[in-house]
């Protein structure tokens, strides 16, 4: 089993959707021991944005491509096989001024490529990532949950289910800006939830 965690906190000290992420990994790494884990941390490394020299980039025929473009269409390309090759991903994701930060928005612009994670059918839209599970660890300051502003919930069901992953759990963390207490409960929460669906 390969197990893909993607960490999108801009933290690289106290990241709690990162805790909360490896939690996850070290739960699924305990039921299957031989897992290999593949790290993408997003904070430490950030992967850079859909520009317009990317879209050029992306848009040129292989076999025509600059040096400059091939290389940053391979920065892509790593990404793309990273998912490909998972069978599990684990996503830790702050809540970011009511969405998902855009480091995590621009690992979404890399691994969505038409012909190769998804393609258009006569049909409709067809994702080629499929048969994954799909875990991610959402923090977020306030409380949102089941409510209107939570735009990240939805967008990640969207985006993810149009490239195929359509299993999706997610584990909440809330409150935990609104004080120490808060925090605690959201936290404490939160390991209640992943307790629920990855029992020791
Ligand atoms: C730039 C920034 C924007 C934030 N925006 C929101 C927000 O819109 N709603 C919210 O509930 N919390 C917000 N927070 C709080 C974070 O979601 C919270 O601190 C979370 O724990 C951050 O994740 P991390 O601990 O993994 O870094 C924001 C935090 C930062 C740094």
């Amino acid at each position: 089993m390969n197990i893909l965690q993607i960490n999108a906190s801009a933290r690289t000290q106290g990241s709690f959707s990162t805790r909360l992420a490896n939690t996850l990994t070290e739960r699924l790494r305990a039921a299957q021991p031989e897992a290999e884990v593949t790290l993408r941390d997003l904070g430490r490394t950030p992967h850079p944005a859909l520009d317009e020299a990317t879209l050029q980039a992306l848009f040129t025929p292989a076999d025509t491509r600059s040096p400059e473009q091939a290389a940053r269409v391979a920065q892509d390309d790593v990404l793309i096989r990273e998912v490909q090759a998972a069978d599990v991903l684990v996503l830790g994701v702050p809540m970011y001024n009511f969405g998902v930060p855009a480091a995590l928005k621009n690992w979404i612009d890399a691994i969505a490529r038409a012909k190769v994670t998804f393609e258009y059918t006569d049909k409709g839209p067809i994702g080629l990532l499929k048969g994954k599970k799909v875990y991610v660890a959402l923090t977020r300051g306030g409380l949102f949950r089941g409510t209107p502003a939570d735009s990240q919930v939805p967008y990640l069901q969207a985006v993810l289910g149009f490239l195929g992953m359509t299993d999706v759990q997610f584990v909440y963390a809330e409150g935990l800006g609104m004080g120490a207490e808060a925090e605690q409960k959201g936290l404490a929460e939160a390991e209640q939830q992943i307790d629920e669906v990855l029992p020791t």
